[in-house]
């Protein structure tokens, strides 16, 4: 299980999530952030300090929003785990669904 930082997050990028995440394993896109299925603990710390409520626990994702979890784990399948966020370039390129996504004004 994992938590998924879905739509609200897109073009937003808070990052009030990251100060918070005690294994370093949200990760920057050009759009969103992504969480690491394979290094996230469970531990709920990012959930309650995003201001716009972007971050679910996998089993509580909106229906709207069920193509993020699916996002979040496949940009990692073509990098593996990097090994820490703090330590790692940002992502080259986001998901197609955040892609896909329109650009919010400002
Ligand atoms: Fe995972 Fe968020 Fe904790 S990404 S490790 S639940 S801070
Ligand atoms: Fe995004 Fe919220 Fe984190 S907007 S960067 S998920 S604090």
């Amino acid at each position: 299980m994992t938590y998924v930082i879905t739509q609200p997050c897109v073009d937003l990028k808070d990052r009030a999530c990251i100060d918070e995440c005690p294994v370093d394993c949200i990760y920057e896109g050009p759009r969103k952030m992504y969480i690491n299925p394979d290094e996230c603990v469970d531990c709920g710390a990012c959930e309650p300090v995003c201001p716009v409520e972007a971050i679910f626990y996998e089993d509580s994702l909106p229906d709207e929003w069920s193509g993020y979890l699916t996002a979040d784990r496949d940009v990692f399948a073509a990098t593996g785990a990097p090994g820490g966020a703090s330590t790692t370039d940002p992502l080259p390129r986001d998901h197609p669904i955040v892609e896909g996504e329109p650009v919010k004004a400002g």
